[in-house]
């Protein structure tokens, strides 16, 4: 057991990542080129889609496909209100308009059930979000997206080497995984969009590049014509290969990442059995893989959030860092003050905004380390 700052989360960086950037550093190529092509194949082979898009962020990607699919003013997207930020506002700056759903109190994760009762004839897409490294229930959901001819947009940036029924999540399916800092397997930041649609994914990889018809990389490597002309307007959210390198070398390592993380939740999981004042998230019941991006309890109390909130204060105070993934998109300024109708009914949704908090979890940390996370946890908790 260590004093030291136990921070929220560390990257895993070895010497062999650091070698490939350095690689990609002394090559002369640093930008898009064949570390992201090669990236791009990963991720399809990880997945088994057939198309991969890798961007700079699962922000971008987002962005791309709400542009590809023509989403925008008049459109209603059906999302959670208990996911990161970026899908709302992204939702919000196209002129859509987002339509959130509650979440199920121990999974976080939103149902076919539940998203049925939000779609109207203006539902354009759907974005369920795979939370915490565990799978959505994935059949029920794509059934109902395609009964309605709704596109369906799964948000898997946790979701890296997730099992649904021994499938990996990101097969048969458009998925924006992302590859930020914290993620299981970083490039610092960046994001792959996978998909099976060949006509998407070449109209996203235009988008990504100023809508050219082709990329730097391509002029040089395929000696297409230097002269690429705007198709359409596009974005500048290509994936340089600086970052590609870090996630390439990364990617061998994420069986042994992941089974490392589900070892140091199993340890939470034995440790915090039994206190009462703490509850963690329920693995769902159908069959799965989980890939442990987040370790997610609820700090149990009547007065939440104050009770989280100091908690984490106490904690942080003692030199743990804990994080909050994620406070309610809906009750934050900007869509609070936008809201005018009724006041929305998404009661777990609300009850988990207070009470969350994800503990420390990294490949890199000890079996100590989680005790001193738990014995900490008892006396802030429960003071003799
Ligand atoms: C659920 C979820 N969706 C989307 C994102 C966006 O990913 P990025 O930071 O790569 O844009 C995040 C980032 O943490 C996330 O947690």
């Amino acid at each position: 057991m260590t004093d030291s700052f136990l921070p929220f989360c560390r990257p895993q960086i070895t010497q062999g990542d650091i070698d490939a950037v350095v690689d990609v550093l002394r090559s002369g190529w640093i930008t898009t080129g064949a570390k992201t092509a090669a990236l791009e194949q990963a991720f399809c082979e990880l997945t088994g889609a057939q198309h991969a898009v890798a961007v700079s962020s699962a922000t971008a990607a987002l962005h791309l496909y709400l542009v590809a699919q023509g989403i925008g003013v008049g459109d209603e997207v059906i999302t959670p209100s208990l996911t990161w930020v970026s899908t709302v506002n992204l939702i919000t700056l196209v002129g859509a308009t987002p339509v959130f759903v509650d979440i199920d109190r121990d999974n976080l994760m939103v149902s076919a059930a539940a998203i049925e009762r939000a779609i109207t004839p203006r539902t354009k897409l759907i974005i369920p979000v795979h939370f915490a490294g565990a799978p959505l229930d994935l059949d029920p959901i794509r059934a109902l997206a395609a009964q309605h001819n709704i596109a369906l947009l799964e948000d898997t940036a946790h979701a890296l080497g997730t099992l649904y029924k021994e499938i990996p999540i990101g097969r048969g399916a458009d998925s924006m995984f992302s590859l930020q800092a914290i993620k299981n397997v970083t490039s610092a930041e960046g994001g792959v969009f996978v998909t099976d649609n060949e006509a998407l994914a070449a109209h996203m990889r235009r988008l990504r590049f100023h809508g050219l018809g082709v990329d730097a990389y391509d002029r040089q490597s395929q000696g297409r014509n230097p002269q690429a002309e705007v198709i359409e307007p596009g974005f500048k959210y290509n994936l340089a290969d600086m970052c590609s390198a870090l996630a390439l070398n990364q990617l061998q390592r994420l069986p042994e990442i992941n089974a490392r993380r589900a070892e140091l939740a199993a340890h939470y999981l034995k440790l915090l059995d039994g206190f009462s004042q703490v509850t963690p998230l329920v693995p769902p019941s159908w069959a799965h893989r989980h890939a442990w991006h987040l370790f997610v309890v609820r700090i149990e109390g009547d007065d939440a959030p104050t009770t989280r909130n100091q908690f984490i204060e106490a904690m942080k105070a003692r030199g743990i860092a804990c994080g909050i993934h994620f406070r309610a998109v809906h009750a934050q300024k900007y869509y609070r003050e936008q809201h005018t109708g009724a006041p929305l009914q998404l009661p777990n949704t609300d009850w988990n905004s207070a009470r969350i908090c994800s503990l420390p979890l990294f490949p890199d940390m000890s079996f100590a380390d989680v005790e001193r996370v738990v014995a900490t946890m008892r006396s802030v908790l429960t003071p003799e």
